[in-house]
């Protein structure tokens, strides 16, 4: 596990950064760029308020990961992505890949993290 994040506005999700033991120990290193075989994923789910805990609350005070949003991933092969900063991106949605116009968006987006290696997502240790 990288970290954990709650997306508020019109994403209103929950989401989940892991990463393989590749990811791990470059972060844990803060070894930058990247090596190649990195791979990061990020999880999303809806968000909201669980009726069930916060009956014991007496409060809305519990919100809790619903439904199952979308996957995002990113792997580093510095050669095969070279035009994209070495990063592969791919986004699934109910298990099946998202369209070309959705993968257009990612590196235009990740490029303003170029200082940290087009990364977002800081360790939480
Ligand atoms: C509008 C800007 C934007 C677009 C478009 C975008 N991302 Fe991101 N992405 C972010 C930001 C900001 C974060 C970190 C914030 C968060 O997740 O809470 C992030 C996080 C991630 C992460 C976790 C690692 C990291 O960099 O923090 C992955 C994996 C990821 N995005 C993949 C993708 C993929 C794949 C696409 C295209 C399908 C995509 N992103 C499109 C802005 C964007």
């Amino acid at each position: 596990l990288i970290s954990i994040a709650h997306e508020a506005g019109d994403l209103n999700d929950f989401r989940a950064i892991l990463g393989n033991d590749i990811a791990i120990k470059a972060y844990r290193e803060g070894e930058q760029p990247f090596p190649d075989g990195t791979i990061i994923a990020r999880l999303a789910w809806s968000y909201g308020p669980s009726e069930e805990n916060n009956k014991v609350f007496g409060r809305e005070q519990s919100f809790v990961a619903g439904a199952p949003i979308n996957i995002q991933f990113i792997v580093k092969d510095s050669r095969k992505y070279a035009a994209t900063g070495g990063w592969g991106y791919a986004q699934f949605n109910d298990g099946k890949p998202a369209d070309e116009v959705v993968h257009k968006t990612c590196f235009a987006c990740h490029q303003s993290a170029k200082a940290r290696d087009f990364v977002f997502t800081r360790y939480a240790p």
